[in-house]
């Protein structure tokens, strides 16, 4: 078939199953999908010190863009200071910043699981991590999900150095990984833990820095991922853990290698919302007391959302139209809420995907669920 005819009958297919996608701006409505759960992205304090930190930047040559990867002219001081304080904070010996958390998942599974080696991960795992693990030579398996027994009964089918990847907070379902049940599991059988914090990090934690957060819970990892693009407010992502693998990463993992560095202003950012990031208390007290007062009211009005406590609230509607309808009904009542579909998540588990900040106000939050009561 010639090319065009074969894009349009895919394209039409989607469509027809419910699944086309397009880029929207819903500039006007009130967020309720994006993963700024801090506020951060909207904070011009933040701003105001990622501009300071930038003017303090020792690299005139550099004050736009990166000018290079890392290993050529991409490398600057910024770099080294932000990889620092992001180690320390997070009770590890090293960091290292990729271009996106995409690229950092990619960059970890695709490098460090040799041949021979085995992955074991939780079925819910994020696509980022499913698409590290296709470029990997490691054989790999899925665990069900939230499921430490199931994850030691592999052990029969494990070859080689084990690697069990799961994500501190699911990103689909916002319920919490059973962390310390994974770590004796990991510990029994001396298997590598890999933890994804994305949507931990600003929600949960000592210091708001997610659910691994004390030493002993970092030294029982083998590594972690930090994304900058949700409660940071910024963008990036860093792969923390010991200094042989941050330089195992720097030689072999080419999704950090063949890639420009981001720019300073990016670095700025980062800074800057890692150093309010354990101040924030305002900020994480709204979000717990928005959290709270969303499942309230879920209960009283009968509506069933999936069991999570985090930011991250689903109401399933089975279905692709069924969901994008609902979806739609609902931002035209000024909410801006998405539909998850299939195949980002299994037929049959299509959903709202609501997520809940420290801005939300009270009256939102009550006219929200006002609005999904009449559709249900
Ligand atoms: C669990 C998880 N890991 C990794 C990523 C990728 O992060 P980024 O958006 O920085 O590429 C996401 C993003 O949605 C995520 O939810």
């Amino acid at each position: 078939m010639e090319l065009n005819a074969i894009l349009q009958y895919q394209l039409l297919k989607r469509k027809e199953e419910g699944n086309w996608r397009e880029l929207k701006y819903n500039k006007d409505l009130i967020d309720f999908s994006s993963n700024d759960y801090l506020g951060f992205a909207r904070n011009s304090n933040l701003k105001l010190k990622a501009q300071e930190i930038l003017k303090n930047h020792e690299d005139s040559n550099r004050i736009n863009g990166a000018t290079g990867s890392r290993l050529i002219s991409g490398q600057y001081p910024l770099y080294e200071k932000v990889e620092k304080y992001i180690a320390s904070f997070h009770h590890a010996e090293s960091a290292l910043i990729f271009n996106s958390g995409y690229n950092a998942n990619l960059g970890f599974f695709s490098c460090i699981p040799q041949k021979g080696d085995t992955i074991l991960f939780d079925r819910l795992i994020h696509a980022s991590i499913h698409d590290g693990i296709r470029l990997s030579k490691a054989q790999a398996m899925a665990f069900k999900h939230n499921n430490a027994k199931h994850l030691n009964e592999l052990k029969e089918y494990a070859t080689g150095n084990v690697f069990v990847v799961a994500e501190s907070i699911y990103s689909m379902d916002g319920d919490a990984a059973p962390i310390e049940e994974l770590i004796k599991v990991c510990k029994k059988n001396a298997w590598y833990l890999v933890i994804d914090e994305a949507h931990a990090l600003g929600v949960y934690g000592n210091k708001n820095g997610g659910l691994i957060d004390n030493k002993s819970l970092a030294d029982a990892c083998f590594a972690r991922l930090y994304t900058f693009g949700k409660a940071i407010g910024a963008h990036g992502a860093a792969i923390v853990g010991s200094k042989l693998l941050t330089d195992y990463l720097i030689n072999f993992s080419r999704p950090f290698i063949y890639t420009t560095a981001l720019p300073p202003e990016a670095l700025a950012s980062i800074q800057a919302a890692y150093q309010y990031l354990p101040l924030a208390n305002e900020e994480s007290e709204c979000l717990r007391k928005n959290i709270q007062l969303f499942k309230e009211l879920m209960l009283q009005n009968q509506i069933t959302t999936t069991e999570s406590n985090s930011a991250i609230q689903c109401m399933l509607i089975p279905g692709n139209e069924q969901v994008n309808r609902t979806a739609i009904q609902l931002q035209s009542k000024g909410f801006d809420i998405r539909a998850i579909r299939s195949p980002t998540v299994k037929k049959g588990s299509e959903r709202l995907r609501i997520c809940l900040h420290s801005f939300n106000s009270e009256e939102e939050i009550k006219n929200l669920i006002n609005a999904c009561n009449g559709l249900f």
